[in-house]
C-alpha cells in the first residue's frame, strides 16, 4: 500500500455506482476463490475452480483521508454474483482491530446479505439492497454475500485506525452460511461450528 499522505483540504471522490470504479483510489485489492479458501464449507468445489481459472469473488477499492487532526478511509467493494458449490460468493469478514471502532456500509448496488456477529456469539443479518445503509456497531464482525444475479457494491466508510482482524473468522466463520437452495437464499448452521445450530 502506498503512505498515507496528509491532506488538510477538503477533498471528494467520484463513484461510478454502476461499476464501482471511483477516482481518486490508491489502491484495488481483488480476492480470488483461492484467497478465501479456507471459509468455503465445500473444499471440493474451492479445489475445482481454481483448477478451471480461480475466479475473482470480489474487489475493493481504497482511499484515506488523513489530515494533521483526523483520520478516516473509503472503502468500494464489489462482490461478484457466483456460487463456490451451493455457497453464495461473499467477503471474508473481519473484526476491527480496535474494538472501539463502528463502520457504515451504504449499499449502492445488487442485493444480499450483511452478516454481523459479535464475540459473544449474537448473530445479526441485514438484508440489503440499493439505498440500504447499515451502521455496524464496534465489536460486531461483519460479512456481505451477494445472493442475486448482479454484482453487489457498496460503499465503506470508517476510520484508518480501525484495522482488520480476520483470525478468528478464518478460525471459525460466522454461525451461518448462506447457500442456494431451490433458487432461493437460506441461512445454514456454520458446519465449522457443530453447536451453531
Ligand atoms: C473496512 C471494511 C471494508 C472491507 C471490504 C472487504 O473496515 O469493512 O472496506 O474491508 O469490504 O471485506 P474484507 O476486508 O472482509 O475482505
Ligand atoms: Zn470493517
Amino acid at each position: 500500500m502506498k503512505p498515507v499522505e496528509i491532506n488538510d483540504l477538503p477533498t471528494s471522490v467520484w463513484l461510478d455506482i454502476n461499476t464501482g470504479v471511483f477516482e481518486p483510489c490508491v489502491e484495488i485489492s481483488r480476492r480470488k476463490v483461492s484467497d478465501l479458501a479456507m471459509m468455503f464449507a465445500d473444499q471440493e468445489a474451492v479445489q475445482q475452480l481454481i483448477a478451471q481459472g480461480d475466479p475473482v469473488v470480489y474487489d475493493i477499492r481504497y482511499h484515506p483521508f488523513q489530515t494533521s487532526t483526523s483520520d478516516m478511509a473509503l472503502g468500494v467493494s464489489t462482490i461478484y454474483p457466483g456460487k463456490v458449490g451451493d455457497e453464495y460468493h461473499m467477503t471474508k469478514g473481519h473484526f476491527h482491530v480496535r474494538m472501539d471502532q463502528p463502520e457504515i456500509y451504504f449499499c449502492v448496488r445488487g442485493t444480499g446479505f450483511l452478516l454481523m456477529e459479535s464475540k459473544e456469539g449474537d448473530f445479526q443479518v441485514a438484508e440489503w439492497r440499493p439505498g440500504t445503509i447499515t451502521h455496524i456497531p464496534p465489536q460486531y464482525a461483519h460479512r456481505v454475500v451477494n445472493t442475486g444475479p448482479e454484482p453487489l457494491i457498496w460503499v465503506a466508510s470508517y476510520h484508518l485506525a480501525a484495522g482488520h482482524d480476520y483470525e478468528p473468522i478464518i478460525a471459525r466463520g460466522f454461525a451461518k452460511i448462506v447457500v442456494e437452495k431451490d433458487g432461493q437464499p437460506v441461512f445454514l448452521p456454520n458446519p465449522r461450528r457443530p453447536n451453531s445450530g
